[in-house]
């Protein structure tokens, strides 16, 4: 099997603590070995290896695993955005608009669309992706979209709780009902993980709940979209039910804090998504103080953050939530990992996948340091070049 080294790496991150210095494993003038898709080795510079790419110094890391993203979706809501810019609210209800679009599209159009954001993502260093659904709200829409969505990723979310469709608005219940039951049943087989949208305008606590356990009773994992526009239920729901990840987080109570603190369930800042809607900051110091896990993600959507860059996330949370570089990095990394309950990706641990990305840059610092500039220099996804 041929190895591939990549040598000569001024700072290379590992995320395991074991492997070098700190909560990020650092390691100095290093290496890493790749063999068959994983991390074969790791450690000092001058590995010997059949093909050897020389970063010359550069800063070497993870790449970044993007635990929540709404990547299959048609139709553009750039005039909403320009309206949210000069003063308006942001609102669940514009979701129905991409649905009307997302309806409208084949699967091959969808597909297209979606591979083309997960290439934009690619070359930001997006090494791992979760795709939800959610812009179908109909049995075959969301079907279609699963299956767009699978043939990207293994970490594909069913979200046919988004917000209720035109069709189902004098009677939400039913449409939980059918939500639960054909549309699941639809969706299930394409799936990892079931979500639901907790908030005023999408769907209450006990719909939520109604959808989460149904969910895991045709064998999903749970996630849930809480605490995203004002204070509510969903942090105290996810944490009750079990829930892989609480997404979003932004009004959080000190109960919240404390029941996250006390849980497996990680906290999933979505800050690309509070700048495009104008939003305060969630405070992630608090959470982190508290003991609570958390992960940074994209939220790429096409109402509420319609970016592709962790790198933007990253300089948003250590510029406007109070958390370190360190912090930041190991959220958009590792962090991502543990909210998809991963232990393959996030790290670069032997026998874990080769995905790493090399920077244009001596230090992740530099994501902060000088936003808006793509410091991706190459990403490696199963140690072959994307
Ligand atoms: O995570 N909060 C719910 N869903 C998306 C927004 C989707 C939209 O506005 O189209 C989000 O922000």
């Amino acid at each position: 099997m041929t190895t591939l080294a990549i040598d000569n790496i001024g700072l290379l991150i590992t995320n395991d603590p074991s492997l070098g210095e700190g909560p990020l494993g650092e390691l100095r003038d290093a290496a890493v070995v790749f063999e068959d898709g994983r991390v074969a080795a790791v450690g000092p510079a001058g590995a010997e290896a059949d093909e050897r790419v020389d970063v010359g110094g550069r800063c070497v890391m993870p790449g970044f695993v993007d635990s929540h993203t709404h990547l299959v979706f048609a139709g553009d809501r750039s005039e909403e955005f320009a309206a949210r810019m000069a003063g308006q609210d942001y609102e669940a209800g514009g979701i129905r608009v991409t649905a009307m679009a997302t309806r409208a599209a084949d699967a091959a159009e969808l597909e297209r669309l979606a591979l083309a954001r997960r290439a934009e993502g690619i070359r930001a260093g997006i090494t791992h992706v979760e795709i939800k659904s959610g812009y179908g709200l109909d049995v075959e829409a969301e079907a279609k979209s699963c299956a767009v969505a699978a043939a990207i990723t293994d970490d594909v979310t069913f979200l046919g709780a988004h917000v209720v469709p035109a069709e189902f608005e004098s009677d939400p219940d039913a449409y939980v009902a059918l939500v639960c039951g054909e549309m699941l049943a639809a969706c299930a087989p394409l799936c990892r993980w079931i979500d639901a949208f907790c908030e005023v305008g999408a769907f209450t606590a006990e719909q939520c709940r109604a959808v989460l356990e149904a969910g895991r009773a045709a064998g999903l994992g749970l996630r849930l979209h809480g605490n995203q526009l004002g204070p509510g239920e969903g942090v105290q729901l996810a944490v009750e039910l079990g829930a892989a990840s609480v997404d979003h987080c932004t009004y959080l109570t000190d109960a919240d804090v404390e029941a996250l603190a006390g849980s497996s369930t990680v906290a999933t800042f979505l800050p690309a998504t509070d700048f495009s809607t104008r939003q305060p900051y969630p405070d992630a110091r608090r959470v982190i103080d508290a003991g609570a896990k958390v992960a940074l993600a994209t939220n790429t959507n096409p109402g509420s953050s319609n970016t592709t860059s962790m790198a933007f996330c990253i300089a948003l949370a250590v510029r406007d939530m109070g958390m370190t570089v360190t912090e930041a990095v190991r959220a958009a990394t590792l962090g991502g990992a543990e909210a998809l309950q991963r232990d393959d990706v996030g790290r670069l641990t032997p026998g874990c996948r080769a995905d790493a990305i090399t920077l244009d840059a001596t230090s992740p610092t530099d994501f902060v340091y000088r936003p808006g500039v793509p410091l991706v220099r190459e990403t490696f996804i199963g140690g072959t070049r994307a």
